[in-house]
């Protein structure tokens, strides 16, 4: 089966920060646990390009948009291999095809009757590139995203009939309870367009930088609108010769931030509907790392740098981090001190110190052989169910509770080993099957984990499965008592090391 997973593509007036890694990191672990079910994945991130932001901060650095964009891309293309991002292509909203499809797909909307002339006025963000409704805005008429005044402005340009969407919105929300997920998103969505939706402005006039109206060149696309179209666009020519329009398209799910819900979950199936195709299967909606309280966020200052966190504790640390710390969905709090800690107890005592122990005590043991003994029982409850639960966890996208179900069981592990004391074991040669099987549910239990865990932190799974000899990522292999005894096991530098 197909499954297609997107990312928000990233405006390329800042530099990347955690936050656009969280969207991005989000997204990779959907589509690596897809993977291991045999799934047939097309993952896609890129940056959106166009737009008023772009072209200020170009011309404030006495550049082209274009030069700015090309260099600020390639910040975001360059991050994606140091997260251990997979992603299967990387699109740029300045590309040619990007832009020549938005064209022919706006055109079409067009055609079918759903644009029209009009004057908009209303209070414009600049760096939201959006208009903010008179109740959005804060004291002293601000961006309430950006804290900066806001402009009232006026101009003619195309519109798009959103209104004309309103019954089938309606009708999507009352028949699809999981299009937007989670549930809190969803019931926003839903109000939103229950209070009525109103038609939206299309295009720019006093704008260059975009991809030029088809019926009426003197405007751009909105950049929401040429964006938004990246979803679709992309599969037409990520894979030159390849038709993945009709192999992955609906998508399966996009991620996104909270703050462009009513884009992604009113604004886009309006448009697809409009253009003719189908609608994707779900919106996940994540919320906001916060610093201090804040919205972490270039122009507020206060953002921590996912390269700086990479190089001195590795990729899957941060990645451990980011999805344990903070409930997928919900907003939270993230701290150098509470990664360290995390770091320190969960990563590398939790879990590397049970890996390292395991290995030590079969190679001390049993001379590197795992024994072919049964595997416990007494472990059998706590891993009975798990791929699956885990799986449709994942299949919801709730990333955190999925991890913490197999947090649970590192833990297990450790009491496990408490429980049995392998090294009084080994010390009487009468309990020798006992420390046969102890050693042999240790290293299938901790394999079976580590299968799982595959998704978040892909560069220790793939040391330590590569350690016990049983490097398959199957997910059908998740289940405990599934892999034979008999491995040989390998050396294992600390996976986790003091910092
Ligand atoms: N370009 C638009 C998206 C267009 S999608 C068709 C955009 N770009 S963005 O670069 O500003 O943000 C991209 C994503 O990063 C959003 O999902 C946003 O929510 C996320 N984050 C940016 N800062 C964030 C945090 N501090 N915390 C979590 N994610 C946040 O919006």
């Amino acid at each position: 089966m197909a499954f297609y997973v997107s990312t928000p593509i990233y405006y390329v007036n800042a530099a990347p920060h955690l936050g656009h890694a969280y969207s991005t990191i989000g997204a990779d672990i959907l589509a690596r646990h897809m993977r291991q079910r045999g799934e047939e994945v097309f993952f896609l991130t890129g940056t959106d390009e166009h737009g008023e932001p772009v072209a200020q901060a170009a011309e404030s650095e006495g550049v082209t948009p274009k030069e700015l964009a090309d260099r600020n891309a390639r910040h975001f293309e360059d991050l994606m291999p140091r997260l251990d991002v997979t992603n299967d292509f990387f699109i740029r909203t300045s590309d040619s095809r990007h832009e020549a499809m938005v064209q022919e797909i706006l055109q079409r909307v067009h055609d079918n009757g759903y644009v029209y002339a009009g004057t908009y006025e209303g209070w414009y963000c600049p760096r939201c590139a959006d208009f903010k409704t008179e109740t959005e805005l804060e004291e002293g008429n601000r961006c309430p995203i950006h804290k900066i005044v806001l402009e009232r402005e006026r101009e003619d340009n195309w519109f798009f009939a959103l209104s004309a969407f309103q019954e089938q919105l309606e009708r999507l929300y009352a028949e699809q309870e999981d299009f937007v997920l989670p549930r809190m998103r969803f019931n926003e969505a839903r109000s939103f367009i229950a209070q009525g939706l109103n038609d939206v402005s299309l295009s720019r006039a006093r704008l260059t930088w975009g991809v030029r109206v088809p019926w009426d060149e003197s405007q751009v696309f909105y950049v929401w609108f040429d964006a938004l179209l990246n979803y679709v666009t992309a599969l037409a020519f990520a894979r030159p010769g390849e038709d993945l329009v009709s192999k992955f398209w609906p998508a399966d799910y996009h991620v996104i931030g909270k703050d462009i819900l009513k884009f992604h979950a009113v604004f886009w199936p309006a448009l697809l509907l409009a253009a003719g195709y189908e609608l994707p299967r779900h919106v996940f909606v994540h919320g906001f790392l916060l610093m201090e309280g804040e919205k972490m966020s270039k122009s507020l200052g206060n953002v921590l740098d996912p390269i700086e966190v990479v190089d001195r504790y590795g990729s899957d640390a941060l990645r451990h981090y980011c999805f344990r710390e903070v409930s997928f969905g919900q907003d939270g709090s993230v701290s150098t001190a509470g990664f360290e800690a995390r770091y320190e107890t969960e990563l590398a005592n939790d879990y590397g110190n049970l890996a390292s122990r395991t290995l030590a005590m079969v190679s001390r043991y049993r001379d590197g052989i795992v024994p072919e003994a049964d595997c416990d029982s007494a472990l059998a409850v706590d891993f009975d169910g798990l791929a699956e639960r885990f799986s449709e966890q994942l299949d919801r996208a709730e990333l955190t509770a999925a991890l913490d179900e197999v947090w649970q069981r590192v833990r297990r592990l450790n009491r496990y080993v408490e429980e049995r004391a392998p090294w009084q074991l080994a010390k009487d040669p009468e309990r020798s099957g006992e420390l046969d099987v102890t050693l042999r549910s240790l290293t299938e239990g901790l394999r079976v984990l580590t299968v799982l865990l595959h998704p978040y932190l892909p560069q220790s799974a793939g040391r330590l499965l590569a350690a016990l000899g049983r490097p398959d990522l199957d997910l059908r292999a998740a289940r405990y008592g599934d892999s034979p005894g008999g491995a040989r096991v390998g050396e294992l530098e600390p996976l986790f090391p003091k910092r």
